[in-house]
């Protein structure tokens, strides 16, 4: 009896003693493909829906999101769904029409374009650009100078855009941002596995990190990481959904 209790005992030791060396071990030289790994099955669903030309979306993507990009740790627990729409509507002739006026919907639909053909790894940063550029200035060849830069073939684009998959994807989007429950009451507009995280945008960190029930929380999930980067965030101008046409 006893030795039976000294021996779970012992075993449980070696048990927490392994456990702690294997996490240390991940964590420490790499934590990315670790956790990714472990995490498979259990990855946190990110999305953002929003529209091209709302300068709180801009401020989220150039903030918020390419914060989230830099820890890749986190990138590696996540899907992140980006729905360019917002509060686009569908007129009587069937034609979207956008909150911020054509241009909206043309970047829209460029990046919607870019979604489908790219990666995020490569979409994403083509985002970034386009929307860092938008917040000074309008131009329709913003996309073709942000391509040429990350050295991605803007031919893709164009011809997405010209050939109608570009308004595809828009109706796809149109379809999938009206089926949202709760609905969007403004954008940027941002769920974690499904639920609204409403005005409380900047704590889309700490949501990830309690979201995820995978084994090994990653780094960034502790400590100071997560404030500091949430201050990205604070007040920006989100665009409510009171259009009507
Ligand atoms: C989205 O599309 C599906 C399939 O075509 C349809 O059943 C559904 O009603 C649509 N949802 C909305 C909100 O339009
Ligand atoms: C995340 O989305 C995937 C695919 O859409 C789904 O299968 C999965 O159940 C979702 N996970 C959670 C935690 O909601």
């Amino acid at each position: 009896m006893a030795s039976s209790r000294l021996f779970s005992s012992l075993l449980v030791i070696s048990l927490l003693l392994l456990a702690i060396n294997a996490s240390h071990s991940s964590f420490e030289q790499n934590n990315e493909i670790e956790v990714g790994n472990l995490g498979y099955n259990e990855k946190v669903n990110v999305s953002l829906y929003y529209e091209t030309l709302c300068p709180g979306c801009e401020h989220f993507i150039v903030n918020d999101l390419a914060n989230l990009f830099k820890m890749k740790d986190l990138m590696a627990i996540i899907n992140l769904h980006l729905v360019p729409y917002g509060n686009a509507k569908m007129d009587y002739h069937k034609n979207i029409v956008c909150q911020h006026g054509p241009h909206e919907c043309y970047y829209n639909n460029i990046e919607a374009c870019a979604l489908d053909a790219w990666p995020l790894e490569k979409s994403f940063p083509f985002i970034f650009c386009v929307e860092t550029r938008l917040q000074q200035q309008f131009d329709e060849k913003i996309w073709v100078a942000c391509s040429k830069n990350l050295k991605l073939d803007p031919k893709i684009i164009q011809s997405c855009y010209e050939n109608g998959h570009g308004n595809q994807l828009i109706l796809k989007n149109a379809n999938e941002t009206a089926g949202l429950k709760p609905p969007h009451e403004y954008v940027p507009w941002v769920t974690v596995n499904n639920k609204p995280l409403y005005e409380k945008i900047d704590t889309l960190i700490s949501e990830i990190c309690n979201a995820y029930k995978g084994q090994g929380k990653p780094k960034s999930c502790k400590g100071e990481v997560t404030s500091s980067t949430e201050k990205a965030s604070s007040k920006f101008a989100v665009c409510h959904d009171g259009m009507s046409l």
